[in-house]
């Protein structure tokens, strides 16, 4: 039987207790042993909630701990970098929350660490590939049966936020297409079997949330990718959503095309009529749609550490997503077409 892999989660915010509370109860092979946060109640949470007995107050007396062998990181983004460089010097294997990083250099830093630590799997927490409904879609791509891909559209809507959080989350956050369309990106890279992007071109603005302007953020933003191949691809993302979460997928292909959540996801096949209206109730967050994916893709990790698979194609790819998402805040910004190299 493999050795259980014992985790060290940094970070105890908003996915920092999802992920949590899945390593704690749901994932095989792993043991929930350490959990780091500066705040005093994110600790006081894990203790008492889940059990953990080792706390402490920074990331860097949690790596001093020779027990843990993997570190969790769920941290704010403009961290990332620089704590996968740290874990990776100590000896630990890395899950890290998306984006891998803000700029490409960051990216490169933490590639040159991987390459020194050549044997410690690092993983980025795109969900996505583990839920269900895409792998489905890969799944019916692959088999031939939309015929040759050259469209795609990804949406990633988030239900509007009445208590202030994403203002107060954007400036750590690398703006809406590295926070938002990263995991469309990364999608894209895996459906398209890693294609090149050829060029980006993005527009954006603050529709609802006039704080952001602080961080030169927007709420609601488009932006096109052409890839090789010509593959065309449009990326939606907002916070701007009334019907609460809303992540989808279209595909169109030489023979057929496809779609997923367009619209959002139910939360039952019931609907209600009243009056003249017809009532279903919509899923309001990412938690809930991808309640399935979380797990499998902690489970992923434990997995890939306990069969030595040090996962760097999908570092490469990481870095990728960034490289897009940085030529889409550009775009945005510059209000320019951005022609990359490849
Ligand atoms: P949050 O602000 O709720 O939580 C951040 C956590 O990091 C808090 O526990 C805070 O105490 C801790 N922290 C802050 N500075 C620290 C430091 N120097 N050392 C150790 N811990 C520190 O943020 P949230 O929403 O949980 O996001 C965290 C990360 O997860 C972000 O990178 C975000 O992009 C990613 N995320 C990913 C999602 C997904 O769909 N996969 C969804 C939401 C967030």
């Amino acid at each position: 039987m493999s050795k259980m892999v014992k985790v060290g989660i940094v970070g105890l915010g908003r996915i920092g207790k999802n992920h949590a509370r899945n390593l704690a109860r749901r994932v095989r092979g792993a043991e929930l042993l350490a959990g780091a946060s500066p705040v005093a109640e994110e600790r006081s949470w894990a203790q008492q909630e889940l059990g953990v007995s080792r706390l402490y107050a920074n990331m860097e007396a949690l790596l001093a701990d020779p027990d843990v062998d993997a570190v969790w990181l769920a941290t704010p983004t403009s961290l990332h970098a620089e704590q996968i460089v740290s874990a990776l010097e100590a000896g630990k294997h890395v899950f890290c929350e998306k984006p891998l990083a803000l700029t490409p250099d960051e990216c490169e830093r933490v590639l040159q660490a991987a390459e020194k630590h050549s044997r410690q799997t690092v993983m980025i927490g795109f969900m996505r590939r583990y839920d269900p409904t895409y792998v489905e879609a890969k799944r019916l791509l692959d088999s031939g049966e939309l015929g040759r891909l050259f469209r795609l559209h990804c949406a990633s809507l988030d239900a509007i936020d009445t208590n202030g959080f994403f203002v107060q989350f954007a400036p750590t956050s690398g703006g809406l297409f590295l926070d938002c369309s990263i995991h469309d990106i990364d999608v894209a890279l895996w459906m398209t079997n890693g294609a090149k992007p050829v060029s980006v071109s993005a527009t954006g603005i603050r529709a609802m949330y006039p704080g952001l302007a602080a961080c030169n953020d927007v709420d609601t933003a488009t932006a096109t990718v052409l890839f090789e191949n010509d593959i065309l691809a449009t990326f939606h993302a907002s916070r701007t959503s009334h019907h609460g979460d809303e992540t989808s997928l279209q595909l169109v292909g030489t023979d057929s095309s496809l779609s997923l959540g367009v619209g959002g996801t139910p939360t039952s096949e019931v609907n209600v009529q009243k009056g003249n209206a017809n009532h279903c109730g919509m899923v309001v967050d990412f938690f809930a749609r991808f309640e399935q994916a979380f797990v499998l893709e902690a489970q992923a990790f434990i997995d890939a550490i306990q069969r030595g698979d040090t996962l760097r194609e999908r570092l490469l790819e990481a870095r990728e997503a960034t490289r897009i998402g940085v030529a889409m805040r550009e775009a945005l910004e510059q209000q320019k077409i951005i022609t990359l190299d490849h």
